[in-house]
């Protein structure tokens, strides 16, 4: 598919502190966009990334009708260009959160198309570093203005891309979580399981409530009886208990799909582990730690990658998992997957999509 392209006439790569990078904080040149007006969706075209005019009665700035996504390009040890990871995985997804808050559906190939040339045209912001990685984050939002409580008949699709390090400062280290018991992120029936702005804003006082005592991220519990596990608001998580695999399953929609998630568990299968997908109970976690059978727990996300948790606190009670150290388990899992990602290990599931420069 071709696109019209409209190149940036100054560049943003000598703004980018490429020693610190950190996540999200720098974006490349240029972004994907498209619009939809009159029942259709444009053919999308590349244009300098900058500022957007917007005016006050903006929809999605009053009642929040916006979806976003986050996948990642890298940059292949041997050279040979970049890999885009699983970016159908991503692209489906976008589409199951447009159709939970009534957004229209997009053309799949045609949004993986736009991103692989967005990765093509900025190419040179692909970061050098293993553990680093170009972050693509498609976004779409009621572009309608109006301020009665309905769907949009407006819609804007962006994808821009930013070189990013780790998610957490801590990198690979393991991180303190906090099990919320007073606020819930998601309900049965919700949008748990859409990737949407509401369950961000949902997390944010119980998260800079952690952040306050010292914690990473907060695990949120079941809506209704607040004992069932269901995710940390960037990461899925995964519990090594008895020697098998446990993450919340997915039945109830009020957990995110993860793609991280998705290869974890397949390649837990094809490694022959005991997986289960099931109701997990912050109970059952509880006493698996009092009976040493909890031998790691770790998240999983597109921005987090593997992330160990070395200690999760419920009801202030804390819980050292594995010494506060990476577990093999978890380090298998990290090596395996962005061994998969930078093209060093072979991929036999076709995650990646190959682009060239
Ligand atoms: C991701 O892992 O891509 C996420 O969306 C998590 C977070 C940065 C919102």
């Amino acid at each position: 598919m071709g696109f019209k392209i409209t190149k940036n006439t100054k560049t943003r790569f000598n703004d980018v502190d490429w020693n610190n990078l950190r996540f999200g904080v720098y974006f490349s040149d240029h972004i994907f966009i498209s619009k939809y007006k009159d029942g259709k969706w444009d053919d999308g075209e590349l244009v300098p990334y900058g500022g957007m005019t917007m005016e006050p009665g903006l929809c999605t700035l009053h009642y929040g009708q916006t979806i976003f996504e986050g996948l990642k390009a890298f940059r292949r040890t041997d050279g040979n260009g970049a890999n885009l990871f699983r970016p159908d995985m991503n692209a489906k997804r976008l589409n199951r959160s447009a159709s939970l808050v009534c957004i229209p559906n997009y053309d799949l190939p045609r949004l993986i198309d736009g991103m692989k040339e967005l990765v093509k045209l900025d190419n040179k912001f692909i970061p050098k570093h293993k553990g680093q990685s170009l972050y693509l984050r498609p976004v779409v939002y009621g572009s309608g203005n109006f301020l009665g409580v309905t769907a949009s008949a407006e819609y804007t699709l962006i994808v821009m891309t930013s070189p990013v390090a780790s998610y957490y400062a801590a990198g690979l280290n393991p991180v303190k979580i906090m099990v919320s018991d007073d606020h819930v992120r998601a309900v049965k029936g919700g949008l748990g399981a859409a990737k949407t702005a509401a369950n961000y804003a949902a997390s944010l006082y119980a998260g800079m409530e952690a952040h306050r005592k010292g914690f990473s991220q907060v695990l949120w519990l079941d809506g209704v009886n607040r004992k069932d596990i269901d995710e940390v608001g960037a990461m899925n998580m995964m519990f090594v208990i008895d020697g098998e695999l446990i993450t919340p399953s997915l039945e109830k929609g009020t957990v995110l799909a993860g793609v991280t998630r998705d290869t974890v568990l397949t390649l837990a299968h094809e490694w022959g582990m005991k997986v289960s997908e099931r109701d997990i109970s912050i109970d059952e976690v509880v006493d698996a730690h009092a009976n040493g059978k909890l031998s790691e727990a770790f998240g999983t996300g597109t921005a987090a990658v593997i992330s160990p948790v070395g200690q999760l606190t419920y009801k202030g009670k804390d819980m050292i998992i594995n010494d506060m150290k990476i577990g093999p388990i978890s380090q298998k899992f990290y090596d395996t997957i962005t061994g998969i990602q930078y093209g060093e290990a072979e991929d036999k599931h076709h995650w990646n999509q190959h682009i060239t420069f």
